[in-house]
């Protein structure tokens, strides 16, 4: 009891003789003060020989001495700003903090490779909300109500009629009710699916959606495009081979494969042996879908297609594991500093 008693007349005879900012640094002093092992820490254990009778006087002195040590390090640290004390003078010729050069997100890259190569050949960029009410995700492109693509597996769904897009096919009909052919676009944008996130899915995804509506379009049309943005994408000897498929907006509708080749052992890893690899959906739009959308399939027809953009990204750069991609990973990102456009 005496020794505390000490020891707070010595600290309040130590903080009355402070009247600037102490040698050390403020810091070291709150240390010193309020830290774990600090006075204050020594103080409060002090309390449990005082007799409780004198708790309270010793209590409140305790308690002034933290209040003055606070509003101390509170005036020191504003007054620490350049414009007084030893900061006084802003020295001009200090070099600089380093600023860090971004780099550019390997998904951005990738999609603007894709559709600059489809802006050469006259597609324009159209863009649809995240959030698309039920026509224009699945309606109008010929999801029967039934469909399973709709099932609460595959869909986020917002409200009755609205879920976040689970492809950018929503965008086709959008710009198909807004604009008149010749219609030549691409939409590139980001997609939803309940799925569970692994190496190969996420729930989020962005894909890159082709629309060409005009008198005559045919599926030789189709092909040589895909062709055109294969050999502009992966190389000028790559090749393409279309395998049947379904899907309700189409028909009729193919799988498009790309020639990957077989030189090395990764490549039959990522080609499962075949040289091929499988890299987008496309077919003709369905009729229906142009009448749905106030085209006259008598007079119209068209093409369109839908690539995952992960997909071609992990290909590109052989990324082994989609998350990658989302996990904002500086060790990741920072390997594509350089790369692309
Ligand atoms: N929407 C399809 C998907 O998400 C991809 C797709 C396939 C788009 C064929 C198309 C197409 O435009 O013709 O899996």
């Amino acid at each position: 009891m005496e020794a505390l008693n000490e020891r707070i007349d010595a600290l309040e005879k130590e903080l009355a003789s402070m009247d600037s900012a102490p040698e050390g640094g403020v810091e070291s002093f709150r240390i010193s003060y309020l830290g774990k092992k600090g006075h204050l820490r020594g103080l409060y254990d002090g309390m449990r020989e005082v007799p409780n009778e004198s708790k309270r006087e010793i209590g409140q002195r305790i308690n002034a001495i933290k209040q003055q040590v606070e509003s101390l390090i509170a005036s020191w640290s504003t007054s620490e700003k350049p414009s007084s004390g030893k900061h006084a003078q802003l020295d001009m010729s200090r070099p600089g903090l380093p600023v860090g050069m971004g780099a550019r997100h390997p998904i951005s890259m990738v999609r603007d490779e894709i559709v600059s190569i489809f802006s050469r050949i006259g597609f324009s960029v159209s863009e649809g909300p995240e959030i698309e009410d039920d026509w224009h995700n699945f309606s109008a492109l010929n999801f029967p109500p039934e469909h399973p693509a709709r099932d609460m597996q595959d869909t986020f769904f917002v409200d009755g009629d609205h879920a976040l897009r689970t492809h950018t096919s929503s965008v086709q009909v959008r710009v198909m009710e807004n604009e008149r052919p010749p219609i030549r676009t691409i939409s590139p944008g980001r997609v939803f699916r309940n799925e569970a996130i692994s190496a190969r899915s996420h729930c989020i995804f962005h894909q890159i959606e082709g629309l060409y509506i005009d008198k005559g379009v045919s599926f030789a049309d189709l092909k040589q495009t895909l062709l055109y943005f294969a050999r502009e994408f992966f190389g000028p000897e790559s090749d393409i081979r279309l395998r049947p498929s379904y899907f309700p907006f189409t028909e009729p509708s193919a799988e498009v494969d790309v020639y990957w080749g077989l030189e090395t052992e990764a490549d039959y890893r990522i080609t499962k042996g075949t040289g091929w690899l499988e890299v987008m959906g496309c077919g003709m739009v369905d009729p229906a879908v142009l009448s749905n959308s106030n085209i006259d399939p008598d007079q119209y027809s068209g093409f369109a297609f839908g690539m995952g953009v992960e997909r071609i990204a992990m290909l590109r750069y052989q990324v082994p594991d989609i998350r990658l991609f989302f996990e904002n990973d500086l060790r990741f990102l920072e390997q594509f500093r350089g790369a692309g456009s």
